[in-house]
């Protein structure tokens, strides 16, 4: 069962040619962790996926579905939905808002269920987003994908600038999301925190991807990756 695929993507941002070949499947429920130094192309990567910079060639197949000609939107509503890198956050809305904002086709996840999984949320309903910690804003984003129903959330440094525990926390949902058979494509610098989640691993270089394995085989040869994640 072939969750997400990509094809040889090429990506351009204006006359820069971004993306130069990237290929990976997610051939089963679970969770693909996308390494790669500083500008290799993972933020590319994911804003292609779900055409917020349209890829000039290659296939992504999601569900078997190809995205080519969809916008962000439509393919929202097929299931696949994108937490972005600043979290996505509207500072001048409150918590509530926020998820109100968000229209749930309530087959599975509604606000209450997002607000069971995330009690400290609760708490903060009327409080601006903007003024929520940075584990906070992180979890509201999440919630915020939860209510779109996904089969698949791709998350761009979720852990970025949070504290230790706070990132531990952050690994405990996402393990009781991939629970609930929505899978996870996750950019990460954290090597530690990819490999506590991560079922398979793909590594991109230079807008190129160089190498694509289970977690297992990425583990057992780790050195011979150094070079494009930069341990
Ligand atoms: N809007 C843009 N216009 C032109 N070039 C861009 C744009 N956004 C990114 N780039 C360039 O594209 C390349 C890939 O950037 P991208 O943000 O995808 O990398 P990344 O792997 O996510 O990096 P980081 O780890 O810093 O987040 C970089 O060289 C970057 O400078
Ligand atoms: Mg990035």
């Amino acid at each position: 069962m072939s969750i997400l695929k990509i094809e040889k993507l090429n990506t351009y941002y204006g006359k820069s040619h971004i993306l130069q070949g990237v290929n990976f499947d997610l051939n089963k429920i679970g969770c693909l962790a996308l390494l790669g130094r500083n500008g290799a192309g993972k933020t590319t990567t994911l804003r292609s996926i779900v055409n917020l910079t349209r890829p000039i060639s290659g296939k992504v197949l999601f569900n078997k579905i190809d995205l080519k000609g969809l916008s962000t939107y439509q393919i929202a509503e097929k299931g696949l939905t994108m937490v972005p890198e600043n979290r996505g956050m509207f500072s001048s809305l409150s918590v509530l808002e926020s998820l109100n904002i968000i229209k749930s086709n309530k087959k599975e996840w509604d606000i209450d269920r997002v607000l069971e999984s995330f009690p400290q949320l609760k708490t903060k309903l009327q409080n601006n987003s903007a003024s929520l910690s940075g584990g906070e804003q992180q979890m509201l984003a999440i919630g915020k994908a939860l209510l779109t129903n996904p089969k698949l959330i791709l998350l761009d440094e979720p852990t970025q600038g949070l504290a230790p525990n706070i990132v531990m926390e952050l690994i405990e949902i996402l393990k009781k999301i991939l629970k609930e058979k929505i899978s996870l494509l996750i950019v990460e610098q954290n090597i530690n925190m990819a490999l506590e989640i991560a079922t398979h691993i793909s590594i991109i270089g230079k807008g190129e991807t160089k190498w694509n394995g289970s977690k297992r085989e990425f583990k057992n040869k780790i050195s011979l990756h150094k070079e494009w994640i930069g341990i």
